[in-house]
């Protein structure tokens, strides 16, 4: 009858729909700023590797490095809007969704990498993972790249040095009161104008973790680099909590572990790679690096440490707690 046939016709309908949407590889887009050969980049590529290894027919990644797709100034709205799946901003870069991650920014805060890295590891900093949730950022891991260092067009050596200068700042409030502190004022600039606004001087100084000077060639800008390591870029591992969720569980969960691989090995290879990208730009020959002595950094710390007080309330002084502790 026609009943019987209309009935087969629908439910090969549905077979065919249904096999059609499981053939579909989900797609997801990282987006970033940085170059392949930073810890960042090559996180995204690792994740690319193995995701093809481990997953290649049900999920197909796409990295898009150096700001081509998306760049500081829409990467976010980008992920909320689900044009981009996954992005790693640095931490400094989420003051318009949490007060909280300021805590990475404190300078003098963190003695070392290690330290970062325990402090990653403690329930305050995974909590930080989540609180962005309202806005529908959901954080997946912490990925470090390296200390920073100061450059300018001038040799600075003590606070007073860098007194007048423009330095070029990540968009947070913290940063902007660090260079306040020492009597320089500061500029927003998204990381792909920076060696530009340099060139131009429109802004006279930076900072950076070797890694980024050396990818950048931001040495080929700025005659003089200290060695303050006075605090410490990191990046969230971030995707959209809705389209997080709407991966089905088995393939989420082979992500999340893969994510944790990738995570642990660009967290120990970051130190390695900005010591080789110290060592180039050492090499090059284009910037002289200064090294302070303790005494000199002491004054830095000093100068730069009442930021602090100012932003515990914002921060959370349970937060601000937790971190102080994993020093050495
Ligand atoms: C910066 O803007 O200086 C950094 O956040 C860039 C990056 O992603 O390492």
């Amino acid at each position: 009858s026609k009943s019987v046939i209309y009935i087969a016709l629908t439910a090969l309908m549905l077979v065919c729909t249904n096999s059609a949407v499981a053939a579909e590889p989900i797609v997801i887009k990282f987006s970033h700023v940085v170059a392949d050969d930073t810890p960042k980049g090559r996180g995204g590529l690792l994740f690319k590797q193995l995701v093809e290894e481990r997953l290649g027919d049900k999920v197909k990644v796409e990295v898009y490095p150096n700001s081509t797709l998306f760049g500081d100034d829409d990467e976010l709205q980008a992920l909320r809007d689900g044009k981009v799946q996954l992005l790693a901003p640095s931490l400094s870069k989420f003051d318009a969704y949490t007060k909280q991650l300021q805590v990475y920014d404190l300078p003098f805060l963190f003695d070392d990498l290690e330290a970062v890295k325990r402090f990653q590891k403690r329930e305050k900093s995974r909590e930080l993972l989540r609180s962005m949730a309202a806005y529908d950022i959901y954080g997946l891991a912490y990925w470090n790249n390296g200390m920073k260092q100061l450059s300018a067009n001038r040799a600075l050596k003590l606070p007073a040095d860098a007194k007048g200068l423009a330095f070029r700042i990540q968009p947070s409030p913290v940063l902007e009161a660090q260079f306040a502190q020492i009597g320089a004022t500061t500029s927003k600039i998204a990381f792909s104008e920076t060696l530009a606004a340099l060139q131009k001087g429109t802004v006279q100084g930076a900072e950076n973790p070797w890694s980024n000077l050396a990818s950048q060639k931001l040495d080929s800008a700025q005659p003089f680099i200290t060695e303050t390591n006075h605090g410490s870029l990191n990046y969230m591992l971030i995707s959209n909590s809705k389209f997080w969720v709407s991966i089905p569980y088995q393939v989420r969960t082979q992500l999340e572990a893969i994510i944790e691989e990738v995570s642990f090995k660009v967290n120990q290879d970051a130190e390695e790679l900005n010591r080789k990208s110290r060592e180039q730009i050492a090499a090059a020959g284009r910037a002289q690096i200064l090294t302070l002595t303790p005494e000199q950094r002491e004054a830095w710390r000093e100068a730069m440490r009442p930021v602090w007080q100012r932003f515990e309330a914002e921060i959370g002084a349970d937060v601000l707690r937790a971190a102080q502790t994993v020093n050495r």
